[in-house]
């Protein structure tokens, strides 16, 4: 037997099998369980843990940070503006000087290229906490939460409505055929996931007995489904989009009407957050000015419903963050899943 996931990597869903990420999932909601009765697990004794953020974070950031301490390990945080990173020195030393030095290392950023070159030269191992392509640690939480909702993920349907290619789509989709839900993209067809990741979650979802569903048709998208799922219009790095995409997902919000179309009083509604459910931000306050709306990817009224899971998505960031790095840092024994 051996450890399947010690000193690998965590960059994205291709990357795993059904049985790792339910191991993972199953993990973390140990984890939870340890945290909530107060008993220490302290894996990660005297691991020092790198906290590299090119894009901004709330969640990920705090998950990384209380998920470290709590497993015994040291998180330094390295934001874009303090490091040499880009501007004075290359992906490919940085990671070879931060894995003479750290024992794991976690990027947010832009580029996919860039969190495999770090791990691919530092040594240790990467946790992608975000690029443009992939958002693989959000998924784990998300799908931790599904179950703890529902008890299961096979055989479910989950929805995501808005930039059916952003980030978040992707991993949902891959991660979510992979292990048996059945995903549905319900987006404008400028915004339809990109073929090969398509292709891709098809391929998984015969394997797993699922189905993708990819659809501008909201009757078609949301009847029967258990999980409505949303994400910001806008990702970061393309905030000068703000225009044509309230243009043209305005009939992608997640609101009463779509919820009732899905037929299904026990659904729940997810959202990675942060979300522009009212005009208390800058962006939702100028989105209100400019073009009229004041509720974006979501209504107050939704997010504030009996639907809403989002805060327990939320905090269950870091328990499967915590179960990400001791399986992969960790001295855990992990049979062969
Ligand atoms: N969901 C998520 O990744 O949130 P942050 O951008 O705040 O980390
Ligand atoms: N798609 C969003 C996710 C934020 C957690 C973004 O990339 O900005």
């Amino acid at each position: 037997m051996t450890q399947v996931f010690q000193g690998r990597s965590f960059l994205a869903e291709k990357d795993f099998t059904r049985q790792e990420f339910e191991y993972l999932i199953d993990f973390a909601a140990h984890l939870k369980d340890l945290k909530k009765r107060g008993v220490p697990h302290h894996y990660l004794e005297g691991k020092n843990i790198a906290l590299l953020f090119e894009k901004t974070s709330t969640r990920t950031r705090a998950a990384f940070t209380t998920a470290a301490i709590d497993l015994g390990a040291h998180p330094e945080y390295l934001g874009a503006n303090d490091i040499q990173l880009g501007k004075k020195e290359s992906t490919e030393d940085t990671a070879k000087v931060l894995g003479r030095m750290f024992d794991g290392i976690e990027f947010r950023g832009f580029s996919q290229d860039m969190v495999e070159e770090l791990a691919e030269f530092s040594g240790v191992p990467v946790w992608n906490g975000l690029t443009d392509a992939w958002h693989p640690t959000q998924m784990l939480a998300d799908y931790l939460t599904v179950k703890e909702n529902f008890g299961k993920l096979e055989g479910l349907t989950l929805v995501y409505c808005g930039d059916g290619r952003n980030n978040v789509a992707n991993s949902l989709l891959v991660a979510g055929t992979l292990m048996g839900v059945n995903v549905h993209i319900f987006s404008p067809k400028e915004l339809f996931p990109a073929e090969d990741i398509v292709k891709l979650a098809e391929g998984y979802a015969k394997e797993s007995g699922a189905h993708v569903l990819v659809t501008d048709n909201a009757d078609k998208a949301v009847k029967g489904a258990d999980v409505l799922y949303t994400d910001v219009w806008v990702s970061m790095g393309e905030e000068d989009k703000f225009k044509e995409r309230v243009e043209m997902l305005k009939p992608y919000q997640v609101n009463m009407e779509l919820i009732k179309k899905a037929e299904n009083e026990d659904l729940i509604f997810l959202h990675c957050l942060p979300a522009f459910h009212d005009t208390n931000t800058v962006y939702g306050k100028d989105v209100a000015e400019k073009f009229g709306v004041e509720e974006m990817e979501v209504t107050d009224e939704v997010f504030r419903s009996k639907y809403a899971r989002h805060f327990d998505q939320a905090e269950n960031r870091m328990h499967t963050i915590k179960a990400v790095m001791a399986a992969t840092l960790g001295n855990l024994f992990i049979p062969k899943v």
